[in-house]
């Protein structure tokens, strides 16, 4: 039997991860821009870090993490990169070494959600977070960074989603209160409500299940509860964002499904439809109490985004394909093989990519195959060029051919190569 990925798990071949890179590259450059420096921390973390800083009850800590015990070491592979960060944060003592500190990061997180269009168990998120700039303008300034990553990226229609959720005070005080709002008609909630009732009733409010939505027409709104220093966070952000230009609309129904969130969170959903009940492309906030949940004497503010990459993949347009090398070298019989060699690893150094055929097919099958290639140059060493010492480089594109001496052969396709791409670029230019 075939061994097949992992459910849930896709491979990115070669021609798809062109689009990735170019994805990350425009990331790494708008994001570099606005301060932050890439971090790489570990794949696998101690389980306990994820059970503490996303708690117990969310659905990630509870049903989703792909966690095993290797010696005396209970690990988890990732589910998200927040907590992970933070954990590096602290445990390298950043806070002493510099007041605030912008990082990001790019790569695969793993939960085992049931598999979707644009949810996957193993999907990319290129992320960022801040430590310790707690005022609203950073809030702002990264809501609007987001915004213009996906409009990098080419998306479109997309709505910007903010709400606060108050500060740890705040918070516990909200959740009393829903908790004293939904208790009364627990037996009209759907069954996990029921359950997220007395575990984490503001889960009920980011329900899909119909009868939850019902139920949650009438509940208090975070905003009405919120601390007079809340509110005014708010009130600032949403002043810088309106400032910013930055279209949003106030959700308090967006509660997002990890434990650690203070004050500001945001959304960036897709109104396409395309991706069904999977319409988030990022999600983020602040999460001020982690860093000295985490251990640091200092206190830190903290706060970040992450999204994701398939789904932003799945919503933009192809873009071009993987380019074909510059030059197709074809050795067509066994002594040729050796000269093709030498010559393909010069052509290299000089910045020429060149990738050799050495199945030794017949003359028209490797000229088919470097036309399929999109190779711009075909370099041929057949019997007649090597008795006379000499190569055939046919242009591809120009559809010219001519002989030259092997041992200038390097530079004749320097020079080939550098007219037909001025003349490509020419004609680019006066199309
Ligand atoms: P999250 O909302 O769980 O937040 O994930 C962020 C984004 O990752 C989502 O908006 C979505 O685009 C993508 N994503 C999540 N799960 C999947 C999945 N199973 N398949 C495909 N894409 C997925 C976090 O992870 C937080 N760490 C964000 C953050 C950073 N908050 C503060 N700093």
């Amino acid at each position: 039997m075939v061994v097949r990925a992992v459910r849930g798990m896709k491979d990115i071949l070669p021609d798809e991860a062109v689009r990735w890179q170019r994805l990350e590259r425009t990331f790494r450059t708008l994001v570099e821009r606005a301060g932050y420096g890439e971090v790489r921390t570990p794949h696998i973390e101690s389980t306990e870090l994820f059970v503490r800083e996303i708690g117990e009850d969310t659905d990630v800590v509870g049903k989703e993490m792909y966690s095993f015990q290797r010696h005396d070491d209970a690990l988890t592979v990732r589910p998200e990169g927040t907590a992970g960060a933070a954990r590096a944060y602290v445990q390298n003592n950043l806070a002493a070494l510099e007041p605030v500190s912008r990082w990001y990061y790019i790569g695969p997180m793993f939960r085992a959600e049931r598999p979707a269009k644009g949810r996957y168990r193993q999907f990319h998120q290129a992320g960022c977070e801040v430590y310790g700039d707690e005022g609203p303008a950073c809030d702002a300034e990264m809501i609007d960074l987001c915004a213009e990553l996906v409009q990098a990226f080419g998306v479109r229609d997309f709505v910007v989603h903010v709400n606060s959720i108050g500060s740890a005070g705040t918070r516990a005080r909200y959740r009393d209160e829903l908790a004293k709002y939904f208790t009364p008609m627990s037996a009209a909630l759907s069954e996990d409500s029921q359950r997220r009732l007395a575990t984490n009733p503001l889960r009920i409010l980011d329900s899909k299940d119909p009868r939850d939505r019902e139920a949650s027409q009438g509940a208090p709104r975070v905003t009405d509860v919120l601390s007079d220093d809340d509110a005014a966070h708010l009130a600032a952000l949403r002043r810088y964002l309106d400032e910013l230009g930055v279209p949003y609309v106030l959700d308090p129904r967006l509660v997002r499904g990890l434990d650690y969130y203070t004050r500001t969170l945001f959304e960036l959903k897709i109104t396409t439809g395309e991706l069904g009940a999977q319409d988030a492309l990022l999600g983020g906030g602040r999460y001020d109490e982690m860093i000295s949940h985490l251990g640091s004497k200092r206190p830190v503010p903290a706060l970040g985004f992450a999204m994701g990459l398939e789904r932003v993949l799945a919503v933009t347009p192809a873009g071009e394909a993987r380019p074909g090398p510059e030059c197709y070298l074809a050795p067509m019989l066994e002594r040729a093989t050796g000269p093709a060699l030498v010559l393909g690893k010069a052509l290299r150094q000089r910045g020429i990519s060149c990738e050799l055929d050495g199945r030794g097919q017949s003359l028209k099958a490797m000229l088919r195959r470097a036309s399929a290639m999109k190779a711009r140059l075909a370099v041929l060493l057949g019997e007649e060029e090597l008795e006379r010492g000499e190569v055939t480089l046919k242009d591809l594109e120009r559809h010219e051919q001519t002989r030259a001496p092997l041992a200038t052969a390097v530079e004749v396709a320097l020079a080939m190569l550098a007219s037909s791409g001025a003349a490509a670029a020419g004609s680019a230019g006066s199309a």
